[in-house]
């Protein structure tokens, strides 16, 4: 018989849920983050060191939330941030995570490190995707995919540009885990094509134009900018957007929290570009916030892949419809009824951090 699945009211508690139902090495590697995890734990102190500008008597109500990226109709500014692996939590993996996120109304990041290979997932819903590059050692290979991405039809191409090696995991590797070896990866039988999966380590500008070579017309999105001279650089290079990231305190720990970044890099690009933020969205307040400093556009990471173990594809929806809920709640209560009000309320520092 089919258990019902466990009910939450906001996605901290869903953590605790899923704890209960993923196996614990995947667990840990899922929720942890680098070295001493402060950057993971700054992701979110950082936020409620902001507070919302609360309008009242606008005489408003909150309607379409409806955002459009490079041709795509989101029904909110909220998407799913590329994550490897769905298949460690559920065994339909990211073609439930693609259907969750097309039920829901919005874009799916997909990694080059899936579970599953980029066309299975592009067949699996008929929503928009993205996929998430990732350089390695094999220059031919990296070719390949790129030029698969395009074939199967995903609409943009995101850089990832912070994983030049792992992050210190110290967990993963107190539980000795070991991923299983991506889709992409894999040939059409399943056999290991044995491809050196090693992250290339000189990721540099000359990077963009190799992903562009092979993906042209489609927009490139440099993933895990946190400085402002970063993301001159990447603008000064013609990148289509930034996508401002400290991959969920998972690489550099002692990186500031994002939503830090946010507020600077969103100063240096001055709305030239889309801006993608991601690292530590777990309520509707933050992604308020995210859109007050800056972000066009907020993408989910961790709390997806729990509503995957949860309640597979329904799941993944269901996460997504909380933050939404809890955004429209927060944006009537502030007295912003559209994104652009959203962007008009200045966020208001925590007294001791002006
Ligand atoms: C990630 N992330 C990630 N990013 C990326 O560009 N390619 C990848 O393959 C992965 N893989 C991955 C696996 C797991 C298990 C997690 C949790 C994260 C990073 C992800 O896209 C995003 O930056 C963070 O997850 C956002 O932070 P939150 O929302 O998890 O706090
Ligand atoms: C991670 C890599 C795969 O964060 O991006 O685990």
């Amino acid at each position: 018989m089919q258990q019902p699945s466990p009910t939450f009211f906001n996605l901290l508690e869903l953590e605790d849920l899923a704890a209960g139902i993923i196996p614990r090495a995947a667990f840990d590697y899922i929720t942890r983050g680098a070295g001493d995890e402060q950057t993971l734990r700054e992701n979110r102190n950082a936020f409620s060191r902001y507070f919302v500008d609360q309008r009242i008597l606008s005489g408003k109500t909150v309607q379409n939330l409806q955002t459009e990226v490079f041709g795509s109709q989101l029904r909110a500014p909220i998407m799913v941030s590329a994550m490897a692996a769905h298949g460690l939590v559920h065994p339909s993996a990211e073609s439930a995570t693609a259907r969750g996120a097309a039920a829901y109304g919005t874009l799916l990041g997909v990694s080059t490190v899936a579970t599953q290979n980029l066309e299975q997932i592009a067949a699996a819903s008929q929503g928009d995707k993205w996929f998430q590059c990732y350089l390695t050692r094999d220059s031919g290979f990296n070719r390949e995919l790129l030029q698969r991405a395009k074939a199967a039809g995903y609409k943009a191409i995101v850089l990832t540009a912070d994983v030049t090696v792992g992050g210190n995991r110290e967990q993963d590797r107190r539980n000795a885990l070991r991923l299983p070896t991506p889709g992409n990866f894999l040939d059409s039988e399943g056999r290991n094509r044995d491809i050196d999966l090693t992250f290339n380590s000189s990721i540099g500008l000359d990077s963009l134009d190799f992903v562009r070579r092979h993906t042209s017309g489609l927009p490139l999105i440099v993933k895990g900018v946190t400085t402002q001279a970063d993301a001159r650089a990447v603008l000064q290079h013609g990148v289509d957007a930034i996508q401002v990231s400290n991959h969920g305190g998972r690489q550099l720990d002692g990186s500031p929290a994002a939503i830090d970044s946010l507020r600077r890099v969103a100063d240096e690009v001055c709305g030239r570009v889309p801006l993608i933020f991601d690292s530590g969205i777990r309520r509707g307040l933050d992604v308020f916030k995210a859109v007050a400093a800056g972000a066009d556009l907020v993408a989910v990471g961790r709390p997806v892949l729990y509503g995957l173990a949860l309640n597979g594809w329904q799941g993944v929806q269901a996460v997504l419809e909380q933050l939404e809920q809890e955004l429209r709640i927060v944006m009537q209560l502030s007295g912003a009824a559209t994104l652009a009000d959203i962007r008009d309320t200045p966020l208001v520092p925590q007294p001791s951090a002006r």
